[in-house]
């Protein structure tokens, strides 16, 4: 809700989670609306672990350009098209309201401060433009009192980061590609909120990169150009697995959720290393991860833990709460206790194990010591709400920038 203070600066902030895919979004069919060639699904985590936390506010006595901080430092909005198309996309529709109510305060004529702060390092590797863009886009939402749902919101977010329109949802969140050429239909909808299957948790092994990756947006367009396993993989394959994965949810049936999981993964980075020239995220630390995880199913005999990644090294481990010590564990006895992250809220029951779930015996040895070596840091955290509106402003009642 947008307050007023006396010198009508009008505040709103939020919060919103990352998202990990399980079915990837890779390529673009329209880059000026940023619409998809593939329908995608993703489980949005907890904010107990990451979050992205945004102070949208407005006020007729601000300077006349709308500003943006991120993380402490001012960003370049006039040259960022995405945030652009996003802030004159909210504006638009606080112009209608005006327009049908005039005693409304003309909000949408005011200059924007909007301030923006992860809870997680840079240094994390994620990539923190989903959670970014959909804190934005709901902060001024929340600011202009606009009654347009998250799902409507999606249409939005997207333009800002395509895979931000699921963060502005809870639990497992699709985006639908849409068929239509403005890219009304192209929108995020939640497939079942976090309170049906609470018990997934995600794991997620940062691995550090020599060189910076292709940025994903400039991959995908690679991918599209010159792949020729891209579209089979974006017509035949992904459709398919949307109804099997969304089937997997519904019955929570955590084998079947993870075995599509795995194949999407997989078949995404064949279209990367299928490009020309051939792009690759995933090192010999994310394979190591891969082997790690089908190693671990096997000696358990029956599927308890899924990987998948996304443009970069990291890999990100889902696994079902009763299985903690069987995956977590066997993680944690691999990478040993002082790993920076081995705590927080989803940590507590794993505070005391010690021994691998899994005897290491049953995992390929090259695999301990190159993840020994190649694991910079963990994260602990599971499925999670969508954006949570809070009062803890990033810009106080006159307008000054909090600092930190
Ligand atoms: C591999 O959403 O970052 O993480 O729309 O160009 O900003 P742009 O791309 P972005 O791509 C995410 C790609 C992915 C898969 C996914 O999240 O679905």
């Amino acid at each position: 809700m947008a307050s007023e203070s006396n010198q009508s600066v009008y505040r709103a902030t939020t919060t919103a989670p990352v998202n990990i895919a399980v079915i990837k979004y890779w390529g673009k069919r329209d880059t000026t609306l940023n619409l998809p060639t593939n329908s995608s699904l993703s489980v949005t985590l907890s904010q107990k672990s990451l979050r992205t936390l945004t102070t949208a506010s407005c006020s007729a006595n601000y300077p006349t350009e709308d500003t943006l901080n991120l993380n402490g430092k001012p960003q370049e909005i006039q040259s960022s098209k995405r945030t652009l198309a996003c802030l004159s996309n909210l504006r638009a529709l606080r112009k209608a309201l005006e327009d049908a109510n005039p005693s409304l305060p003309k909000l949408s004529t005011h200059p924007l401060r909007i301030v923006s702060e992860n809870n997680f390092p840079t240094a994390a590797g994620l990539a923190s433009s989903a959670a970014g863009f959909a804190a934005l886009v709901r902060a001024v939402a929340n600011l202009y009192e606009l009654p347009q749902s998250p799902r409507e919101l999606s249409r939005i977010a997207r333009q800002g980061s395509g895979s931000a329109c699921r963060s502005l949802m809870g639990g497992y969140v699709a985006w639908r590609t849409g068929e239509l050429a403005d890219g009304s239909d192209s929108l995020a909808e939640e497939v079942a909120p976090a309170s049906h299957w609470p018990e997934m948790r995600a794991l997620v092994l940062v691995v550090s990169a020599e060189k910076k990756d292709v940025p994903s947006t400039e991959g995908m367009q690679t991918t599209v150009n010159t792949s020729e396993l891209f579209a089979t993989r974006a017509e035949s394959i992904v459709p398919q697995r949307m109804d099997a994965i969304e089937a997997a949810i519904r019955d929570r049936d955590f084998p079947k959720f993870a075995e599509i999981t795995m194949r999407d993964s997989n078949t995404f980075h064949a279209t990367c290393l299928d490009s020309w020239p051939p792009i690759f995220y995933m090192n010999d630390v994310s394979r190591a991860a891969v082997r790690l995880v089908h190693d671990i199913n096997r000696a358990v005999g029956r599927t308890v833990a899924a990987y998948t990644f996304d443009a970069g090294p990291n890999a990100v481990i889902y696994y079902e709460e009763k299985d903690s010590e069987l995956v977590a564990g066997t993680v944690k006895a691999i990478l040993g206790a002082n790993t920076t992250g081995w705590e927080g809220a989803f940590y507590e029951k794993l505070t005391s194990v010690t021994a691998p779930g899994v005897a290491l015996e049953n995992i390929d040895s090259r695999v301990l010591d190159v993840l020994k070596d190649g694991v910079s840091r963990v994260i602990l955290t599971g499925v999670g709400e969508g954006p949570i509106t809070v009062d803890e402003h990033l810009v106080t009642e006159t307008g000054e920038m909090v600092s930190q």
